[in-house]
């Protein structure tokens, strides 16, 4: 894998133009695009389609979490889709991931196509240790150890990897080994502005840290010239991969 293809661009946009001008804009320099919940829910699966055709790969990013039946039924979608990983809760327990990762292989073969990954969300990084307790009622376990313990389930069930906070990529590679594939948003070059990130990782320590992906938004579709700042993260990366352990 090129060092480029590490790099997952968020397409946080709301419009199909707006998406359109930066997957013309960066496709030669990032590996895949990610189309999130306002993306595609202003827009459309289409996008998928649009990206498809300009020879982009596409990450969809909806987070599935429901009864075990809805969630396979959406990943059968998925893979007609024919869209390169998308991501479900590992929350949603081992039935659920268990019925949706067997839900996309059935799809996949019947189509004669490769499977979309299945990525599963760890604890978001947007709750912390007293979310986890007061709200989410899981206690005496550190964040860190629940998405852990989750990362395993989720491997087991049949998911091809996690989204996680780079603070706990090492943990969980460790756990799962190095065909599960760790992608880490909250990623910021030393050289661009943090925004509302608060815990922020550069793309050379993600990728010393474990992760086989990162997922970049801001730091290149705000920068004043966007395919610059892409090829300044690759090259970070491509430092960062000559390092000893990193696969
Ligand atoms: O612009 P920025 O690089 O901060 O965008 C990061 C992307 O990763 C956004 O699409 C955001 O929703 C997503 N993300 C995140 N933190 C998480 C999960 C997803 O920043 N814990």
């Amino acid at each position: 894998m090129q060092a480029k293809e590490r790099i997952i661009l968020a397409l946080d946009v709301n419009t199909e133009d707006e998406a359109m001008t930066l997957v013309e804009k960066l496709r030669g320099h990032v590996g895949l695009f990610k189309v999130g919940m306002e993306l595609y829910t202003a827009v459309g699966p289409g996008i998928v389609r649009r990206i498809q055709d300009l020879g982009g790969s596409v990450f969809v990013d909806l987070k599935f979490h429901d009864i075990p039946n809805t969630v396979a039924s959406a990943g059968r979608v998925m893979t007609r889709l024919g869209c390169a990983m998308f991501t479900t809760h590992a929350a949603g327990g081992t039935r659920m991931l268990t019925a949706l990762t067997q839900a996309v292989r059935e799809e996949a073969d019947t189509l004669g196509v490769q499977p979309p990954l299945v990525l599963a969300v760890a604890v978001l990084t947007s709750i912390d240790q007293r979310i986890l307790e007061d709200d989410v009622l899981i206690r005496g376990m550190s964040v860190r150890d629940v998405s852990v313990r989750w990362a395993s389930l989720a491997k087991a069930a049949g998911a091809g990897g996690m989204i996680c906070s780079p603070l706990e990529t090492a943990a969980i590679r460790a756990e799962c080994g190095s065909e599960f594939e760790l992608v880490t948003p909250g990623i910021r070059p030393q050289w661009t502005p943090r925004h509302d990130q608060k815990r922020v990782t550069t793309p050379g320590e993600a990728v010393s840290g474990g992760a086989d992906y990162i997922v970049v938004g801001r730091a290149i579709t705000q920068a004043d010239d966007p395919v610059s700042a892409a090829k300044r993260i690759a090259e970070e990366i491509e430092q960062a991969e000559g390092e000893p352990g990193v696969k």
